[in-house]
């Protein structure tokens, strides 16, 4: 062998083993990116957080053009969204859906080179509470994505598949090896299963610990974590010590049930929220994600499934602008505060732990608070929570909250602020009445875990002239954009 012929044979083997050596070092981290914010961080911003913390997949509920534009070149893969109000249209004509594959999926691989890896059509469309709004629509849509993509010759590349409440199973024993898939949309989850196993798509499920832990008062809180304290349920040869592996497993048995027991399975959401209910504090969190991360760090699976799926987080970030309808805690999800900014450290395995988001911009060091000279007896005082309370984010004043425990003119403090920040500082917004002032002094309490907010700098608080209607119209499109509540009555109740 010539010298050439060797180094060639070296490096041969330097790749083999620097491969396997990848393979076993990197593990699948991902995390959804909502967007349903006032205040979104700067896309390019997010990106690097993103690389920052090693995620690797992410997933999009929308194909938001400029979170796809930086993501490009990034080698992130993304999961791009398809809402569910699109749904119909898609199910009802092929060029459609043509249409949307050629105009949010191909554009951004050929031109801005995006991974694009998957296609979520729809999001937990068969939920309970949407009655059936689109329990027809979704196969068929999911079908003519599929086909489009096949045209774009996007086949083998991007993946087409529906992420799923984990309501859409249940098991009558309590168990989860007697799951099975909930007896009205039994016909649909099948279609949707054996359509998914031809095109070699996995089926992605979302799993709330928290929820079930939040519905209902008798839920074995320990359960919750995965390193409780709680009774282990033992379900034949298998034992499970927490929801998550009970959850999955419950769905592993409603496929094998059904014949499709290899099936890869994407937990498209799982995660823990700091505010906004008693449960939903940085403690839970950080215990809930630390978990949740040692397991994807160490590729660890479940008692019937020893290869892990691919867990995408909820959320990355907090979105100040959620529908609240599932409850306080809806806009509290992040991982990361709005701003990128950490909650709660997380170790990340190999010594490295959470790191923030970097170069983000503030408003100025100044807040709204209620003016000492003014009475929360005031008869306009009221109507100005109020007003406060209807355009901005008060989630965090609600009973058992972070901010929770003020006194009445903290807690308007608190509201006015928030509504101050959230219209970018303009100077009319800290107008309640004549019951508020502007103040250069930093008004969170100086003890736990309250903080009254600075929004990040969007470059529109010198703009004063941004007319109300404009977060209104959000707000109102935000509260049709009803999110990802479910509660997971499975396994005698509370599994
Ligand atoms: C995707 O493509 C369709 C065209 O079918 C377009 O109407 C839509 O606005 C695009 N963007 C998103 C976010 O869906
Ligand atoms: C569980 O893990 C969390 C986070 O790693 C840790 O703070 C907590 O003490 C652990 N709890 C138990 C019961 O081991
Ligand atoms: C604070 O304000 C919120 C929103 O108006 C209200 O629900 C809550 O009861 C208030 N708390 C106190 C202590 O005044
Ligand atoms: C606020 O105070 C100013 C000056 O004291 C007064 O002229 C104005 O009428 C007051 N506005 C309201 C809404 O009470």
């Amino acid at each position: 062998m010539g010298l050439y012929n060797y180094t060639l044979f070296l490096l041969f083997w330097l790749c083999i083993i620097s491969q396997g050596f990848l393979a076993k070092g990197v593990f699948g981290l991902g995390c959804n990116w909502g967007s349903r914010s006032t205040h979104p961080l700067p896309p390019r911003i997010v990106v690097q957080l993103l690389k920052d913390n090693g995620f690797n997949k992410v997933k999009l509920f929308e194909a938001d053009p400029a979170a796809l534009m930086a993501l490009g070149r990034s080698s992130i893969e993304v999961m791009v969204g398809i809402p569910n109000d699109l749904l119909a249209s898609l199910a009802s004509n092929v060029n459609h859906a043509v249409s949307w594959v050629s105009q949010n999926v191909s554009t951004f691989i050929s031109k801005n080179g995006v991974n694009i890896r998957y296609v979520a059509v729809g999001n937990e469309p068969f939920l309970k509470s949407y009655n059936d709004m689109f329990t027809q629509s979704t196969f068929p849509a999911l079908q003519n994505i599929q086909a489009a993509l096949i045209k774009a010759g996007l086949g083998r590349q991007v993946k087409a598949t529906v992420p799923l409440n984990a309501d859409v199973y249940q098991s009558d024993s309590g168990l989860p090896s007697g799951g099975d898939f909930r007896p009205d949309i039994h016909d649909q989850m099948m279609a949707i299963i054996k359509f998914l196993n031809q095109n070699g798509a996995p089926i992605a499920i979302n799993i709330y610990p928290f929820l079930s832990l939040d519905a209902d008062p008798n839920f074995p809180k320990e359960f919750a974590f995965f390193n409780g304290s709680a009774q282990p349920v033992v379900d034949g040869s298998k034992t499970y010590t927490n929801v998550m592996d009970a959850n999955f497993d419950t769905l592993v048995s409603a496929l094998e049930k059904n014949g499709f027991g290899s099936m890869p399975i994407i937990i498209g959401e799982i995660g823990w929220p700091t505010d906004g209910s008693s449960n939903a504090n940085v403690k839970n969190a950080q215990r809930f994600n630390q978990g949740l991360f040692d397991r994807i760090i160490k590729g660890q699976g479940t008692p019937k499934r020893s290869t892990p799926p691919d867990i995408y987080v909820f959320g990355l970030l907090d979105e100040d602008a959620k529908s609240i309808q599932p409850g306080n805690f809806e806009r509290h999800w992040g991982i990361f505060n709005y701003d990128g900014s950490l909650k709660y450290p997380l170790n990340l395995g190999s010594g490295k732990s959470l790191v923030a988001a970097k170069g983000v911009k503030y408003l100025p060091q100044q807040w709204c608070v209620m003016s000492p000279q003014a009475s929360t007896s005031d008869p306009n005082f009221a109507q100005s929570m109020n007003n406060a309370c209807t355009y901005a984010d008060c989630t965090s004043i609600s009973p058992g909250s972070s901010c929770g425990n003020l006194d009445p003119m903290a807690n308007a403090s608190y509201a006015f602020n928030m509504y101050y920040q959230t219209m970018d500082q303009r100077k009319d917004a800290c107008q309640f009445n004549n019951l508020s002032m502007i103040t250069k002094i930093d008004p969170s309490p100086s003890q736990g875990s309250c903080k009254f907010e600075i929004m990040i700098d969007l470059g529109k608080h010198e703009t004063n002239s941004t007319p109300l209607a404009a977060p209104l119209m959000m707000m109102n499109s935000m509260v049709m954009l009803v999110s990802s509540f479910m509660v997971i009555i499975l396994l005698s109740g509370w599994i």
